[in-house]
Formats: C-alpha cells, structure tokens, sequence
C-alpha cells in the first residue's frame, strides 16, 4: 500500500471511528477514485475533489490537512479562510518561509484552533531505538534473544495518532490555543535545516 493511501486512510478511520466526539462527514482528494474508495469503506456520504468546495460545506466545522508537504500551507489557508478549525499533519511546510505565511495565516484567525500534528509528543510509551519493539516480551530461544517488532510507522504509532487526534478535539471542543502550534512548526523547520548546514559544514552551530 502507498504511504498516502496509508496516512489517509489511517487518519479518516480514526476519525470516523476511533475518536469520541469526532464524526467524519466528508473526504476530499484529487484522487476522487481513491476518495471514494475510502468514503464507501468508512460510510461517509460527502467525496469532494476540490478543498475549497470541502470547505464550503457547512457540515464541516474542522479540518484535518494531509495532503503532501508543499501543498499544507495553501491547504490551511483554504480551511482557515473558510472558518474551520484545523489540524494539519507535520511537517508544517518544506521551507521556512511557507512556515512563515502560515504564522500569518493563522494569527489572522485567532478564534479558530490551529494544532499540527506531531505523534510522538501523545505516544505513552515513547521509545528510541533503531528496531522498535512491540511489546516488552523476549523470548530466548536456539536462536537467541529475539522480540517483536512493528513493521511501519503506522502500526508504530497506533495510539499517539489516535491520542492526538482526541486531543485536537478538546481543544475544538474547549476553544483553547492548541498545541503543538505553527511557532513549533517554524522552529522544527529551522532547526532542520541547521542541522544540514552543520552536517554539510561539519561545524556546530548556534541558533537564536
Ligand atoms: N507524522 C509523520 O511522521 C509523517 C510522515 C510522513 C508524512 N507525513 C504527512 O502525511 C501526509 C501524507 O504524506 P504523503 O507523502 O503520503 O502525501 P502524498 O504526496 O502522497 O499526497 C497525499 C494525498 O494528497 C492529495 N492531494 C495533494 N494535493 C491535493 C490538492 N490540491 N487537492 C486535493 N488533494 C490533493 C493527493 O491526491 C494524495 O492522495 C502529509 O501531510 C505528510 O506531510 C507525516
């Protein structure tokens, strides 16, 4: 399965059915084939192939932002234009400069929730390791020491993408300013992007 048909579809799911207080009522894609395809699965009437149209519909109070990277910035401006709240999936944009339009764009909107997402702040169980485990079972066999690992991301972060999601939904719920938030978004960009230059200039170096 493709990563986009993955996160989508994974997120969508989780709103439809894994997340109280949240109902997903419509789904928009370029892909209107792949749209449909996953508004059949999850029973959901509305399939728009065009944001804007998504967004006029005023059966959506918020909306949740994964298309690619380079399209989130003019995505959150469609939603945030149109009285949505928003949740948008990291990165926040590929550039800090689109990060920046995106500062402006949401402080423009200071009544509507702004939250990015970022799964691992909500992951209860958070670990760091180059094989991630699935469960804190070894078993010693003939083989040796051996343990369950998860296959992909997604099943990594089963939880923490379901938790952020219920915790985006209390901030809609509650009217309060969300976080992470789209200063996060610029920081981790900025950082990002120094530590290319550090490695490519092998220096350290100090950020303000
Ligand atoms: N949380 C994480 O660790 C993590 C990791 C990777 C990607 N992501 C995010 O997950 C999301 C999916 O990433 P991807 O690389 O699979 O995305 P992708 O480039 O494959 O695109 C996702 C979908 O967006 C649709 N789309 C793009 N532009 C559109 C437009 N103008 N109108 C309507 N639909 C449009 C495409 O048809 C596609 O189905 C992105 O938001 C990305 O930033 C998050």
């Amino acid at each position: 399965m493709e990563s986009d048909v993955l996160v989508m579809s994974m997120h969508a799911c989780n709103i439809a059915n894994r997340v109280p207080g949240m109902e997903l009522v419509a789904i928009c894609d370029g892909n209107t084939a792949r749209a449909k395809e996953v508004a059949e699965e999850l029973n959901v009437e509305a399939v728009y192939a065009d944001p804007a149209q998504m967004c006029a519909d005023p059966n959506v109070e918020a909306v949740a932002i994964f298309t690619n990277t380079a399209s989130h910035v003019d995505m959150i401006k469609i939603a945030m234009e149109a009285g949505k709240h928003v949740f948008c999936e990291k990165p926040l944009a590929e550039n800090v400069e689109k990060c920046l339009k995106a500062e402006e764009i949401i402080k423009a909107h200071p009544n509507q929730v702004f939250m990015l997402g970022f799964m691992r702040r909500f992951d209860k169980s958070y670990r760091i390791g180059a094989t991630p485990s699935s469960s804190l079972v070894e078993v010693l066999s003939e083989h040796g020491v051996c343990h369950e690992c998860y296959q992909d991301f997604v099943s990594r972060w089963h939880d923490a993408y379901i938790t952020e999601m219920e915790v985006f939904c209390d901030y809609v719920a509650k009217g309060e300013a969300a976080e992470p938030n789209v200063y996060d978004g610029t920081k981790a960009t900025r950082v990002a992007y120094a530590c290319k230059e550090s490695f490519l200039k092998n220096e350290l170096l100090t950020l303000d």
